[in-house]
């Protein structure tokens, strides 16, 4: 998806995200690259760290937004609901630190991840373009929130 072809209304919401899945990937790369068990447990540890603020400002904020604006949308809303919950079980799975598991919890993550991050940009953003929903407010309230949890002062 192209950044530059997404209308005023929705660009600087829309960018965001994107951004957020561009750093993500990156850090899928890094890990992928690392060769240390202690260099890819800090990859591991930032990849869950931002994908967790990620999920949270989609969920309080851009989720809603989207909510009611057509049948179709509210049906991608679902599915991104429990394709969240999935990522965040191996989040958990993560976070325990099991250094045998690190690998593969992490592969399936990459893998799953990806899956979700494609329907995002490849249906649900084009879905909320043709609706034309306004999301300069929203927008607003992503980065701020963004920055609240990632204590950084907005
Ligand atoms: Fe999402
Ligand atoms: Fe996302």
């Amino acid at each position: 998806m192209d950044k530059s072809k997404v209308p005023v209304e929705q660009r600087q919401a829309i960018g965001l995200l994107m951004d957020d899945h561009r750093a993500v990937k990156k850090l899928f790369k890094q890990f992928e690259a690392a060769s240390g068990l202690a260099e890819k447990r800090s990859i591991a540890q930032e990849t869950c760290q931002q994908l967790t603020v990620h999920a949270q400002i989609e969920e309080e904020i851009f989720y809603p937004a989207l909510r009611g604006a057509s049948d179709k949308l509210d049906d991608m809303l679902d599915e991104a609901k429990v394709e969240h919950g999935v990522a965040k079980d191996l989040i958990a799975a993560i976070e325990q630190d099991d250094a045998e598991m690190l690998e593969a919890n992490y592969k399936v993550l990459t893998e799953y991840v990806g899956h979700h991050v494609e329907e995002e940009e490849g249906e649900l953003f084009p879905a909320v373009i043709k609706a034309k929903i306004d999301l300069r407010d929203v927008a607003t309230q992503l980065e701020s929130r963004k920055m609240e949890l990632l204590g950084q002062p907005a």
